[in-house]
């Protein structure tokens, strides 16, 4: 009686030790199946979120306006030097006043530029033969080497407070809209929502003074919505004047 006794309470031992693992067991299973049912969700979502992001990169890259940004800025570097662009915009001899430097030059604003030659938007004796002899497919690299040369800088200079204040806050109410809001506080430009902003802080004096001109007497009337026009037209001789100095030496 006593070994079946025995023998019974070994028997429940053993039911309630092999109970017990199975429970860890369980256990052990169940904090897996916690785990991978997390890395899968995370993987999945991660994967999703790849996706939708590089769709969205795709999505804004088709709508900016040019293919600029797919240059090759070393094959614009030769093509500049053959079709012979460096003989007037080159680093090292723009000294023309007259002959705009192209240094740091936003790629979208020079792509634009140069089609506008082509097209007779914008009209220049030389520039408009210099670019209708360029191969469209050619139009881009050139943008993207000449923006890729350090940004264009003046020496700094005393500037009137007129200038400095036309430049950062405009007066509207004369529809003068302040440069800075387009051209940057600097004038460095930027190319923002499909349109390009050129550079103008550091650029030759006599150049800026020349487009500002020519904006205002509408020879030149290639501006989105003829806004440069309007600005333009709006500035008094002595205004232009001064604030050209000032952005020369930006
Ligand atoms: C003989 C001198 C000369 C040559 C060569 C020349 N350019 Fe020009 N370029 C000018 C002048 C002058 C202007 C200013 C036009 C104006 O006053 O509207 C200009 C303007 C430009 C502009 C507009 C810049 C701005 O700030 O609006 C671009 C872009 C340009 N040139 C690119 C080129 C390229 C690219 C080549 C070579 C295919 C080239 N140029 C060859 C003299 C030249
Ligand atoms: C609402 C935006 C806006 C404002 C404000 C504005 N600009 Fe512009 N400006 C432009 C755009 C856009 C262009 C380029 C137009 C084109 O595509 O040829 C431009 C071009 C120019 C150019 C020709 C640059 C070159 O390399 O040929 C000069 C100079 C200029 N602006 C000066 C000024 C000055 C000075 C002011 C302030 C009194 C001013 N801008 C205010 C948008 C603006």
């Amino acid at each position: 009686m006593r070994a079946v006794c025995a023998l019974r309470i070994r028997l429940a031992a053993r039911f309630i030790a092999s109970y017990k693992m199975h429970v860890a067991w369980m256990r052990i299973l169940f904090k897996h199946f916690i785990a991978v049912f997390f890395h899968i969700a995370f993987i999945s979502t991660a994967l999703v979120f790849a996706h939708n992001s590089s769709a969205a990169t795709a999505e804004s890259a088709e709508k900016t306006p040019s293919q600029f940004f797919l240059g090759n800025a070393e094959n614009g570097k030769i093509l500049a030097e053959v079709e012979r662009c460096q003989g007037c915009h080159s680093e090292e001899i723009n000294d023309n006043p007259v002959i705009p430097k192209l240094s740091g030059q936003h790629a979208e604003y020079i792509f634009k530029q140069l089609n506008d030659f082509k097209s007779g938007a914008r009209k220049h004796e030389i520039m408009s033969v210099m670019a209708a002899d360029l191969p469209e497919s050619n139009l881009a690299d050139i943008a993207a080497y000449f923006s890729s040369i350090p940004i264009m800088h003046g020496e700094p200079i005393d500037a009137s407070a007129l200038a400095k204040n036309l430049f950062i806050n405009g007066d509207v109410k004369r529809n003068i809209l302040p440069c800075a809001s387009c051209h940057g506080n600097s004038g460095k430009g930027q190319a923002a929502n499909g349109v390009a902003y050129p550079a103008i802080g550091g650029q030759h004096r006599k150049y800026l003074r020349a487009q500002m001109v020519n904006w205002a007497l509408g020879e030149r009337t290639n501006s989105a919505g003829g806004v440069m026009n309007t600005i333009a037209k709006s500035l008094s001789e002595r205004e232009l004047e001064a604030l050209c100095f000032y952005i020369s030496g930006l």
